[in-house]
This record gives C-alpha cells, structure tokens and sequence, in this order.
C-alpha cells in the first residue's frame, strides 16, 4: 500500500476489477454485492445460469457495475475463460474463490452403515470445494503474476479448521486442504506482490444446505454452536469482504480470518 493512503482510501474499492465464483447465492452473493455497491467492476461467476441471471439483473437494475458469466469451476478450461475474459479488459485486481458445496456427515449419518457418504458424494464435494479452488488459484495467479500484483481471497470454514460433527469428513477434509493450500499459494506467489488469505465462515444463513436455507431446526441447532447465540446473515461477511478487498489489507497474506460467531473460541472439537 503507498504510505499516502489514508481515511476513506483505505478501503476505497471504487473501479476494482472482482471475480467472485459461487457469486450466485449466499456468500459470493454478499461479497459481489458488498464490492458493487462500493464502486468495484465485479464479474459474478456461477454455475447454476437461473440464479446468476437472476442476481446479476437485480443488481445491473440498481445501477452497480456486475457482469454475469456462466462458470463452473470444476472444469478448469471454463475457469481459465472467465479470468481471460477479464483480463483482457484490464488489471484483474481481486479474486474471490468461494464457490462450495456440503454433503453433510458421512461416517455418523445413518445407522448401521459405515459410511454413508457414497464415493460419488466424496469425488462431488472434492471437485468444487477443492479441485475448484486450485484451478481458481492458479488462473488469477497466472495473470497477477504477470501484473505483479493482485489478491486472492479462498473461502474456507471453521470447519477446516477444526472438526464439526454438523458438516462430515468430505467438507472438513477439503476445507483443511484448502487452508494449506492458501498458505502455500501466499508464500510461493509473495516475491510478485500478490496476497493470498482465507475466510473461514461459521454458520450463516445460506442455500448450502438446500435451496431455501436451513430449516427453524437446523438453524436452532446451528446456533446452539455459536457464543453469540445465532447464525449470521450473509451481509455480515461484508466487513470482512471489504477489507480484504481493500488497500486495507496490503500487509495481509496467508492468513485464515475466521467470521464466526466466536464458534472458534469456544471450540469443544479443537
Ligand atoms: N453458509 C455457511 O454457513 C458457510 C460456512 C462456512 C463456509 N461456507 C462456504 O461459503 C462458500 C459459499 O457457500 P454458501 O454458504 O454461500 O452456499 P450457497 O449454496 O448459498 O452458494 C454457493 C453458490 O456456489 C454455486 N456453485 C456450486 N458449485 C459450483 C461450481 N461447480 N461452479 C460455480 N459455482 C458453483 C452454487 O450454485 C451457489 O450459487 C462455500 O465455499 C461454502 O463452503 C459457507
């Protein structure tokens, strides 16, 4: 960050070139809006064209600065378009790799069996949650090596972070992986000037466990494992969104910023 950025500029994100993958619902949603709303060029990037359609008209009506283009992030080729796509319009300034996916607990779910996650629920969660975030990573860090600059923002979990008996073993193990491979990605990609960190979200109120968002049991259970007593709306991952955005954050890399609740404070699981 030069030292004259000060007050406001701090978190000045006004003509930022964004990508969020996963930008379609729940988080991508909130930091495509978050971003948007402050003045950044943000392409929502998602797999399901109904919902970005949908999300990325509402916001274009509101005047803000979205494109929408239809990616899924398991097929690296559609991934290397996208940050193509953008880069060729100018500096690609901020990535966020959030697009994910749950399958709930695996080897605890069903009595009598002793895995009721079937290898295609491992293989399905692994593509998005993990093969999704490294082709993500390597497409931005291809051009932002190149540019000598760039921040790159992989959603985690509380859940990479520690066990959770709420999610099961294909999401904590691809969450955990993807921690390390931020930290990996933050060291090797330093000498160029481009940042690498992590969010690790607790419990917020989203489509992930089902179109329509948790049930008054699940959300009660949820918030059974928070101090704070609740789940959280999705906009309020955007303080965090905005920083690491930001020139706020330039000093920040390969770090894991948990939004929890204090879910992490308390941790029975650690
Ligand atoms: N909601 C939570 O409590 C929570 C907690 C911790 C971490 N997370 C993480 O946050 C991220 C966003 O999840 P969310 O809770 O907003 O869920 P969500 O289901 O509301 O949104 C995720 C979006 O990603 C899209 N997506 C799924 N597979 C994709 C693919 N292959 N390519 C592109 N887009 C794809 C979905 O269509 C959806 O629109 C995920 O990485 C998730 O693991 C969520």
């Amino acid at each position: 960050m030069p030292e004259t950025v000060t007050g406001d500029a701090l978190f000045d994100v006004r003509g930022s070139r964004v990508v969020v993958t996963g930008a379609g619902s729940g988080l991508g949603l909130a930091i495509a809006t978050c971003l948007a709303e402050r003045g950044a060029i943000v392409t929502m990037a998602e797999v399901n064209r109904e919902r970005l359609e949908a999300t990325c008209e509402e916001l274009a009506g509101r005047g803000l600065d979205v494109t929408a283009v239809p990616t899924d992030v398991r097929e690296p080729d559609q991934v290397d378009e996208l940050i193509e796509r953008v880069t060729t319009a100018g500096d690609l300034d901020v990535v966020f790799a959030n697009a994910g996916i749950s399958a709930g607990p695996g080897f605890s779910r069903a009595e009598g069996e002793i895995d009721a996650l079937k290898p295609s629920d491992w293989d399905a969660v692994r593509a998005v949650n993990l093969d999704g975030v490294v082709a993500t990573l390597r497409a931005a860090a291809h051009h932002m090596k190149r540019q000598r600059s760039g921040k790159i923002v992989v959603t985690a979990s509380t859940a990479g972070l520690r066990t959770d008996p709420m999610v099961g073993y294909a999401y904590v193990a691809t969450k955990a992986a993807v921690v390390n491979l931020m930290k990996q990605a933050a060291l090797e990609l330093a000498p160029y000037g481009v940042t690498v960190n992590a969010i690790a979200p607790g419990p917020f109120r989203t489509n992930i466990g089902g179109d329509g968002g948790p049930s008054p049991d699940v959300e009660a259970r949820w918030a059974e494992t928070v101090p704070l007593g609740r789940m959280a709306n999705p906009r309020e991952l955007y303080g965090l969104a905005l920083l690491l955005a930001s020139p706020a954050s330039s000093f920040m890399t390969g770090a894991v910023y948990p939004v929890d609740g204090g879910a992490l404070a308390r941790s029975h699981t650690a």
